[in-house]
């Protein structure tokens, strides 16, 4: 067997594809945080069948050589991950005119991939995870390289269709049509339990594409620091006394990886002082050399000792403890440290694999037992849930506000019997932050997380959109209504301070909140500044699938929807079929992503603006309907807000008919099945 050892420059390696000849067997890299083992599900003649689809990607005489070392991955990590064939270039968001493409849509889709495996981005680089445990760009090494081939290779007239990580090909279609067609982890509704995740992620069949991390859209925690700084914002709005600042006020959370990672970052944004528990070490140092965090702190007394002088002290600080959640929850509890808010963004959507690790095991155990006695482990995660759980309750005892942060702690509590349940036995005691915060307060007006990445790789770019944008949104929030105002106010603050908070990890991209107006008039600005000169490169817009109408989760992004309808996946579906055909450089839908497998249909696109008229015609066109599509389901709905923003958008756009709701008396309705009438 021959072994190629010659180093290739970058553009020959992405053009090659699938090399050649087989490299040199490797191992993944030391020293990066690594995925978890995962579990070991498959029966001997499914084991069979993973080598026998992973070879699918190689020419026969490898086979043999391959067939063992694929074996070996499979028993070793539970998963084929191919690593042989990860490309020795660095793996980076390159300005765009460093990739070979024929087309500028195609160039920027391998940026954007590029960007979601850097190691300083994505959270498990070498299984080519971005974030979330499970939030997988590609299943295996040998996808990666044949998507990239493709991109290099495609023209203006074709589409690329990704069938959850597997480039199936290059189909024609024309100018108008995508480039790219993503689907992760659609499943026959009846096949998505977790175990099926893992039996057929196990077989290289599918994968968990989370939301932007199979649909190359993440942009670092940057992504969801605006998020989180918006809900801690209008949390503390919503529990202190009007006027009252958050200085001095504790917000007790936990997680520090991909996502989790932003909160203390906003927490200080906020003005409070975040205390946020990461049972990884290696995950805490990293937010803390990124400066995500403030201090670590590695022992419970020295903790409470600390958090007791930012209190005093009315600081604005982030703390970062290294340990388990439920031990800081107890512990505050004994010590009387007040907790004026409090989350959880633990990766419960993924409890059994990673997300979650117990207290009473150490992070190394914990690792140890979920490989090797998954059941035990499920005990012991539910254990700690109850246990967790308990202890919150204490606190909100003593006037804590907790709520859900979207990562299925509830769900997952009330499934291991935690004493969670409402009186009524039916809903949960605590909201989710979307029930109370950003339902009402910004979906429902079509707000949500707009964001852009400047492709040349300048920060005078990203400046210069930072600067267009900030005038854009001065200028709308001048005509706005009342009902948006506090809306227009942060999110011009945020967008003000937002070089200064040194946000950008990975490609140089901005996250920004606006409503449907807000960003069709950023895009439009961006489009005319990209063709007068004044940005040098083409910019990307796209979104989290975390939005107005990108995705229905009856316990996240839809829960303040109360028709019944929350259950249902018509608005993400309509959203992306929508999108595809009205100008989207490339669109994608997902089962799982946030919540869990089989709890949430999720959809997402990307736009390449190029300056060109084109653009400025799509723009319009998907934007426009990109939110106006969950504005109207919403107001169906009946949610008064929705209401509100779909009639200002029918007196703006005569082309727009919506359907609106009568609203029944509820005298009428309570005379209904009761016997009486
Ligand atoms: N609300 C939102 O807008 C939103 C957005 C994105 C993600 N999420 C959800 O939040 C969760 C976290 O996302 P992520 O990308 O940060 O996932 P992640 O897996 O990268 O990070 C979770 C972190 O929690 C740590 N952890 C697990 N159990 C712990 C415990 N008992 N004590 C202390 N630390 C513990 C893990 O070590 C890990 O680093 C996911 O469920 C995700 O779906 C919510």
């Amino acid at each position: 067997m021959t072994h190629t050892s010659a180093k290739l420059d970058f553009k020959t390696q992405i053009l090659k594809g699938i090399p050649l000849e087989l490299p040199p067997s490797r191992k993944p890299s030391t020293g990066v945080n690594r995925a978890p083992k995962r579990k070991d599900i498959l029966s001997r003649e499914e084991k069979i069948l993973a080598v026998r689809n992973a070879l699918r990607y190689f020419p026969k005489e490898w086979h043999n050589e391959l067939s063992r070392e694929f074996a070996g991955e499979l028993d070793e990590f539970g998963r084929i991950y191919m690593y042989r064939f990860k490309p020795d270039y660095e793996m980076y968001a390159r300005p765009i005119d460093e990739y070979p493409a024929k087309t500028s849509a195609a160039a920027a889709i391998m940026l954007m991939i590029q960007n979601n495996l850097d190691p300083a981005v994505a959270q498990h680089p070498e299984e080519l995870i971005t974030y979330g445990g499970n939030g997988a760009v590609f299943q295996n090494w040998a996808q990666y390289l044949l998507t990239m081939k493709y991109l290099a290779e495609m023209s203006d007239e074709q589409t690329l269709h990704m069938y959850s990580g597997h480039p199936m090909g290059l189909f024609p279609s024309s100018e108008n049509a995508p480039r790219v067609i993503v689907t992760n982890g659609m499943m026959i509704p009846n096949y998505s339990s977790q175990d099926d995740w893992e039996r057929f992620n196990a077989l290289g069949v599918t994968q968990y594409g989370q939301m932007t991390a199979g649909s190359y859209m993440y942009i670092g925690p940057q992504g969801i620091v605006h998020g989180t700084a918006i809900t801690v914002m209008n949390a503390f709005r919503k529990v202190l006394p009007s006027g009252e600042a958050p200085k001095g006020k504790v917000f007790l959370t936990a997680g520090m990886g991909g996502m989790s990672g932003a909160q203390p970052k906003a927490g200080n944004i906020a003005g409070c002082i975040t205390v946020c528990a990461e049972v990884n070490a290696q995950a805490a140092k990293k937010r803390y050399e990124q400066q995500w965090v403030d201090e670590l702190i590695y022992s419970m007394d020295q903790l409470v000792e600390r958090t007791k002088a930012a209190i005093a002290d009315e600081e604005v600080i982030s703390l970062g403890y290294v340990g388990n959640i439920v031990e800081v929850w107890e512990q505050f509890y004994e010590e009387g440290v007040f907790v004026c808010l409090g989350s959880d963004q633990t990766s419960l959507h993924n409890p059994w694999a990673g997300g979650y690790y117990p207290a009473g095991l150490s992070f190394e155990e914990a690792n140890e037992m979920m490989a090797h006695n998954p059941d035990g482990f499920r005990e012991k995660v539910q254990e700690s849930l109850r246990r967790q759980v308990t202890a919150i309750n204490k606190h909100a005892a003593r006037g804590t506000y907790f709520f859900d942060y979207g990562n299925a702690f509830l769900l997952e509590s009330s499934r291991a019997g935690a004493d969670i349940m409402a009186e009524n036995g039916k809903d949960f005691r605590y909201p989710s932050y979307v029930q109370d915060i950003l339902g009402p307060m910004c979906f429902d007006y079509g707000f949500g997380p707009f964001r852009w990445v400047c492709t040349s790789g300048d920060p005078g770019d990203l400046k210069k959109t930072d600067a267009i944008a900030l005038n854009v949104m001065q200028r709308i929030m001048n005509a706005a209504p009342s009902e948006i105002q506090q809306q227009m106010q942060d999110n011009i603050k945020w967008i003000t301070d937002a070089e200064d908070n040194r946000l950008v990890v990975g490609s140089q991209a901005r996250i920004l909140y606006a409503d449907a107006e807000g960003r069709m008039e950023i895009a439009e600005a961006f489009n005319k500044a990209i063709r007068d000169g004044q940005i040098s490169a083409p910019v990307v817009l796209g979104r989290d699938h975390h939005d107005v109408s990108g995705t229905d989760s009856p316990f996240r992004e839809t829960s303040n929807i109360y028709d019944g309808s929350q259950f249902t996946a018509d608005m993400a579906i309509h959203n992306v079929i929508g999108d595809s055909f009205r100008g989207a450089s490339w669109v994608s839908i997902h089962n799982g992503g946030g919540v869990g497998w089989g709890e949430v249909i999720n959809g997402g696109f990307g736009m390449v603006l190029d300056g060109t008229e084109k653009a400025s015609r799509d723009l319009k066109n998907m934007l426009f309907y990109d939110v106006n599509n969950g504005i109207a389901r919403r107001g169906w709905a009946r949610n008064k807000e929705a209401i509100f923003a779909i009639k200002r958008e029918m007196e703006r756009s005569p082309e727009l008919k919506v359907t609106m709701p009568e609203i029944v008396d509820d005298e009428i309705l309570n005379k209904l099945f009761n016997g009486t009438d």
